[in-house]
């Protein structure tokens, strides 16, 4: 049940200059989701009865990904007066007039902190009918962050910024974690009286909690169980240490739901993708996008399905695939790239060093080496020969090729498309496929074979195959 006397606010508006990237902050991916997705996620396990994103920095591509993850989400744009305090005003203006519940406040680049972490903050908060209640945490190095600043019977006084900082502030291990409960009264009458005068020329958020203080408020700070559920990814040294930490929860988590996970330093597995008791997961291998994988199934080493679908027992040994259903008991690899619509049926098997795109292979048909299968039908119980090849594409249009059922194709042979094999019937090796085939017919394309006796001692004479060719015709006549 939604909570009606509570908003959330994440701040997705900076700029991300540390990242150096092209693209926003808050849309790098962790665990195949965007930073801010695993924000608002959060957000919606705290089922506040408003949740409002405030953006600037890449607003289209911000706000077009918050709304695919959240359709429910109120956007705000965030004007040219710089801060995190301004971004909080701005956002505040979203709230219906009548509201007059909490605030959550927090941030698009801190994707680790749980729903349970900060419905405790909010109960802290209300239990004690604060103004602002702040989560913070005890770190080892505070480098980068703003400072509880508390008095000496341990009341927090204040909020300093690590550049606006004494060097004895500095010593500070309590840091601020960004994240904050807000009575939305309190916000409403600090928020315009904030200035930008502070060493980042910026509207802080932090300075509404030293305002209360003085105008004799009741603001606390909680710290957070651990410290890395508040860690900001502001560079990409944290944004690889974020991933590994997460990774490393989601792997333990599988593991205690019955997954083996040979070596979970470099298994990774996205936090959208699902898998049975009893999967197997070799090392090196990426289990990505919303992939999920069923009972007994054996994955890897070194590979990465994305978005795949995959049946119970079935096996996928060092391959590559998107988009890809691979049913129960089939087998892929080793050296297989499954593009987008492939669909491998029961028993099925794609081999060796083979690529498939939009190939629909029925049970128990096997494409074991060497081939390229692109816009193909094939039935149950068929046998592509070494070395098949769809001539899928004639420069202007693709066009399908359909292969039925028992049926046998053979060494290297290549299919024209569009072209149709009837079932039961068989390729010949080297042919090239230009004209359907019906059922049970035999198919052969090249030409006689013609020899032409003497030719290398003839055209090639002096080279060691024309000595070769000739010791051989010599002993042969002895
Ligand atoms: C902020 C806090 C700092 C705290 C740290 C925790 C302030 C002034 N400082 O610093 O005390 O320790 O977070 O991670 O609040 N944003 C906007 N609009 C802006 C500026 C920022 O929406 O004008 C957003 C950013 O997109 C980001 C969040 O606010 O999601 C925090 O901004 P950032 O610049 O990363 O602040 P920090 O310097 O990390
Ligand atoms: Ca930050």
């Amino acid at each position: 049940m939604t909570d009606p006397r509570l908003a959330v606010i994440v701040l997705a508006a900076g700029q991300g200059t540390r990242m150096k990237s092209s693209r926003a902050k808050v849309l790098h991916p962790l665990a195949g989701v965007p930073l801010i997705g695993h924000v608002l996620a959060t957000a919606r396990e705290l089922a506040a009865a408003h949740v409002i994103v405030v953006v600037r920095h890449e607003r289209d591509a911000v706000s077009a990904a918050v709304l695919d993850l959240m359709p429910e989400a109120t956007l705000v744009d965030q004007d040219e007066v710089p801060g995190t305090g301004r971004a909080v005003e701005l956002g505040l203006n979203a709230l219906p007039s009548g509201f007059d519940g909490d605030v959550v406040v927090v941030s698009g680049d801190v994707p680790l902190l749980d729903a349970g972490t900060l419905a405790s903050l909010v109960e802290a908060h209300r239990r004690a009918a604060a103004s602002a209640t702040v989560l913070s945490a005890m770190v080892g190095d505070a480098t980068g962050y703003g400072r509880i600043v508390r008095d000496a019977s341990g009341a927090v006084l204040r909020i300093v910024e690590q550049k606006d900082a004494t060097d004895d502030e500095l010593t500070i291990l309590e840091i601020n974690s960004g994240t904050y409960v807000f009575a939305v009264a309190a916000l409403r009458s600090e928020l315009p009286r904030l200035t930008t005068g502070n060493a980042q020329g910026e509207k802080y958020l932090t300075d509404v909690i030293g305002m209360l203080r003085t105008a004799g408020q009741l603001i606390d700070a909680v710290p957070a169980p651990e410290a890395w559920m508040v860690e900001g990814v502001n560079d990409r040294v944290q944004l690889a240490a974020t991933a590994a930490r997460l990774n490393a929860m989601i792997v333990r988590g599988w593991q205690l739901a019955g997954v083996t996970v040979q070596d979970p330093a470099t298994t990774w597995i996205d936090i959208r993708s699902s898998l049975a008791e009893d999967v197997e997961l070799l090392p090196g291998t990426h289990i990505a996008g919303a992939t999920s994988v069923a009972r007994g199934a054996r994955i890897g080493p070194q590979t990465t399905l994305v978005d795949c679908e995959v049946g119970e027992n079935a096996t996928i040994t060092r391959s590559d695939a998107t988009l890809a259903v691979i049913a129960a008991g089939a087998s892929v690899g080793p050296f297989a790239y499954l593009r987008p619509g492939t669909e491998l049926g029961e028993g099925g098997k794609i081999g060796t060093f083979v690529e498939t795109k939009n190939a629909k292979i029925g049970a128990g048909s096997k494409v074991p080496h060497l081939s390229y299968l692109g816009d193909v039908t094939i039935g149950e119980g068929t046998n592509i020969g070494a070395g098949g090849v769809t001539a899928n594409y004639d420069d202007i249009a693709k066009h399908a090729t359909v292969i039925g059922s028992h049926v046998h194709t053979g060494v290297h042979n290549v299919f024209v498309a569009p072209v149709t094999i009837g079932d039961g019937a068989k390729v010949g090796a080297g042919a090239v496929i230009r004209k359907d085939v019906p059922p049970g017919a035999l198919a052969i394309s090249v030409a006689p074979q013609r020899n032409v006796e003497g030719w290398t001692e003839k055209n090639r004479a002096g080279t060691a195959s024309a000595d070769a060719a000739s010791r051989a015709i010599t002993e042969g006549t002895d």
